[in-house]
């Protein structure tokens, strides 16, 4: 496969600065040999110290969220400025649990998409259906509208710095996976999608990371998959002793 994969650990709401600086270290030291990309995102009160930690290493720096705007009034919002300034590379968007604990929706992350586009950042957009949209044959609607929505106005040029993560809801956390087959399906569907946005070499070209309980255990099935070109990993992304095993799959 000519695409390299993508390890990415989503550290969600955890780890104290001591704590993440401990992971950190740990994921430099095992990692300075992995084969693949890496990247780690943790709370945005852990990015500078996480920074220092990574900087001059294999692994690139993630933030969870963004602000829609660079600046301004905006109470308990954190901007691509500030973001910039600690020195994230890379910004996860539409993540499941913002788009349904804290209800934004695809022309809110669509927003967030552009602005960390503009302002130089790679970015990690994350895709998915509720389980009963999947029971109710929507599954491939859902993620179709998700990335046509959440990619609208971003041009071709940019493009190659967009990953997409097809998180499927029902699988995050909850030790339920999509098998490998399932998940390669949608890939597949996106991928397409894409191609129909911005061209049969885009969508070749272009990530398409699968999240939802990854374990060191399921992981190397997943990855034999035409389609899945790396993880974005939650639980076990939050111990060297399982994340590492994920990202050496
Ligand atoms: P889990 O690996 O804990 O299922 O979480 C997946 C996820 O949401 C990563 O962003």
């Amino acid at each position: 496969m000519a695409r390299n994969y993508f390890i990415a650990g989503n550290w969600k709401m955890h780890k104290t600065r001591g704590e993440a600086a401990s992971l950190a270290k740990e994921l430099v030291a095992a990692l300075k040999d992995g084969k693949h990309k890496y990247l780690v995102a943790p709370s945005f009160t852990a990015l500078e110290t996480v920074a220092e930690i990574v900087k001059g290493s294999n692994i690139l720096l993630g933030a969870q969220n963004c602000a829609p705007e660079e600046q301004g009034a905006h109470t308990g919002e954190v901007s691509v400025l500030q973001l910039k300034d600690v020195g994230v590379q890379t910004i996860i968007l539409g993540h499941s649990e913002r788009r349904h604990i804290y209800k934004e929706d695809d022309a809110l992350i669509n927003i967030k998409v552009r602005l960390a586009l503009k302002h130089g950042f790679d970015v990690i957009l994350c895709v998915g259906e509720l389980l009963e949209e999947r029971e109710a044959g929507k599954a491939e609607a859902v993620c179709k509208r998700q990335t046509v929505e959440g990619l609208k106005d971003v041009a071709a040029a940019d493009i190659s710095r967009v990953t997409i993560a097809y998180e499927p809801v029902w699988a995050i956390g909850t030790g339920k996976t999509a098998t490998p087959e399932d998940a390669d399906a949608i890939h597949a569907y996106i991928r397409k999608v894409i191609g129909e946005l911005y061209g049969a070499g885009a969508a070749e070209k272009i990530i398409i990371q699968y999240g939802g309980s990854v374990k060191p255990d399921n992981a190397a099935a997943l990855m034999a998959k035409e389609n899945i070109d790396g993880a974005l990993v939650g639980g076990a992304a939050l111990k060297a002793d399982t994340f590492v095993p994920i990202a050496k799959f």
